[in-house]
């Protein structure tokens, strides 16, 4: 008989990460970094012009102590500090802080091959949905997995997001639909934490779409009374997100769900204004979300609201990119109105199968006219901050945890300009190198 960990062996094919966290931390020191990207700035999120200042130090040292960060500057200043520390020598490459995606659906089962074949025949996101694709058939796919399955190709999907040098994601549920099945996912995402040495932010999402049997106004009950107490008592998630869109949950839906999510102690998130302008943003601004996100619909009203209530907007290119879309969302005047943009993967199996955030950043510059800096500071920093951990994560400096990647070029420009090609180096968690 096989005991679970061979099980896992044999199920879990993606590259295993070289340490598991929370072992012994030593010294490291980082030198000669052609770049070393810090972040350095004000303690809050980065808006207008403060998201072109990425803090540079050319030929920049690190040095990591017990995980965290103890210092930062010129190669040869931190050189004289190393003692017993172990060194590594970047050679010239680019370092910065490891990319925080803020979106992501990182556990389903199977993929949505027939859904993508038929959007390249033309088809579109909601005819397919109608037609039994879409979120309800990985649903049925993620119902019908083990705890055990659904957790190997969740540290599948981890260690995606680690070689594309990414050390924190937030993570939704939202293919269970039941009860039991939502609650399942954010296990599997408990276990992740545990097992992997990737930084997870779960975030409950039971109204991502209505299961069929039911009225909206049945389910809404559901996730209202049923499932928010439970995800609430079990300490299941962070943040509480909602699929506002006509079909999906309308506006007061979405409301009233939201709303006993932040009674209940939880932090607001949502997929607003995606696939039409149905004044999602203008909800999240009422309600005072941490972030609003898709946008893609959203006009300057929506776009207003947002900056009056603090509200960051979560940019998700790849899902435009991938549905086939052009209507990318307006990051310009979201950055010249000051809201502290952030920009995501929303990895999922449906509308953006990619892990990758340097391909969102040649998304974001090439499509968003968005610079390669404000790209950087909006998937770092400033995602940091959206997901309440700007105090730890997002930047290199004293005091935050050493979270870094070290990537195979000599400017963070050649991150967003280069695509298609992966250029991570080695990716560390804690000071520990989880990756390559
Ligand atoms: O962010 N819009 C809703 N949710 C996902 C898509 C999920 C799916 O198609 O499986 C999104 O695009
Ligand atoms: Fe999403």
């Amino acid at each position: 008989m096989r005991g679970r960990a061979d099980a896992f062996a044999n199920i879990c094919d993606g590259p295993r990460p070289l340490l598991q966290k929370n072992l012994f931390m030593s010294s490291l020191a980082v030198l000669h970094a052609s770049q070393l990207v810090t972040l350095t700035g004000p303690r809050r999120p980065r808006i207008g012009p403060e998201l072109s200042e990425l803090g540079i130090i050319r030929d920049g040292g690190l040095l990591v102590r017990d995980g965290k960060i103890e210092k930062t500057g010129p190669s040869d200043e931190i050189e004289r500090d190393v003692g017993d520390a172990e060194i590594v020598n970047a050679n010239g490459r680019v370092v910065m802080p490891g990319f925080v995606d803020a979106h992501t659906h990182l556990v389903f089962a199977g993929n949505r091959l027939d859904d993508f074949e038929r959007r390249a025949r033309g088809e579109t996101y909601q005819q397919i949905a109608k037609a039994g694709g879409g979120i309800w058939s990985t649903v049925e796919k993620t119902r019908a997995a083990s705890d055990l399955d659904l957790l190997a190709q969740a540290k599948k999907h981890a260690n995606w997001f680690l070689h594309c040098g990414t050390t924190t994601v937030e993570a939704k549920s939202g293919y269970g639909l039941t009860v039991e099945d939502e609650l399942k996912i954010l296990r599997v995402l408990r276990q992740l934490k545990k097992a992997m040495p990737l930084e997870i932010v779960p975030t409950f999402l039971g109204a991502h779409a209505v299961p069929r049997k039911l009225t909206p106004d049945q389910y809404l009950d559901v996730v209202i009374n049923e499932m928010l107490p439970r995800v609430s008592a079990e300490k299941l998630a962070e943040f509480c997100d909602v699929f506002c869109e006509p079909g999906y949950f309308d506006i007061d839906q979405s409301r009233k769900i939201l709303s006993v999510a932040k009674k209940l102690g939880l932090s607001l998130r949502g997929h607003v204004d995606q696939l039409t302008n149905s004044g999602g943003a203008k909800l999240m601004a009422e309600l005072g979300a941490t972030t609003a996100d898709h946008l893609e619909q959203t006009d300057e009203q929506g776009i207003a609201a947002l900056k009056k209530a603090n509200v960051q907007p979560v940019l998700l290119p790849g899902s435009v990119y991938a549905l086939g879309s052009s209507r990318y969302p307006r990051a310009r005047e979201m950055i010249e109105a000051g809201l502290a943009v952030v920009l995501a993967t929303d990895f999922n199996p449906g509308s953006s199968p990619t892990p990758s955030m340097p391909m969102v950043l040649s998304l974001a510059c090439a499509q968003m006219k968005m610079s390669p800096a404000e790209a950087i500071t909006a998937s770092t920093i400033n995602a940091a901050y959206s997901l309440n951990r700007g105090d730890r994560i997002g930047s290199l400096e004293p005091g935050k945890l050493a979270n870094f990647a070290i990537f195979d070029c000599r400017d963070y420009r050649e991150l967003a300009y280069w695509f298609g090609i992966p250029q991570t180096h080695s990716v560390y968690v804690r000071g520990e190198r989880v990756a390559w």
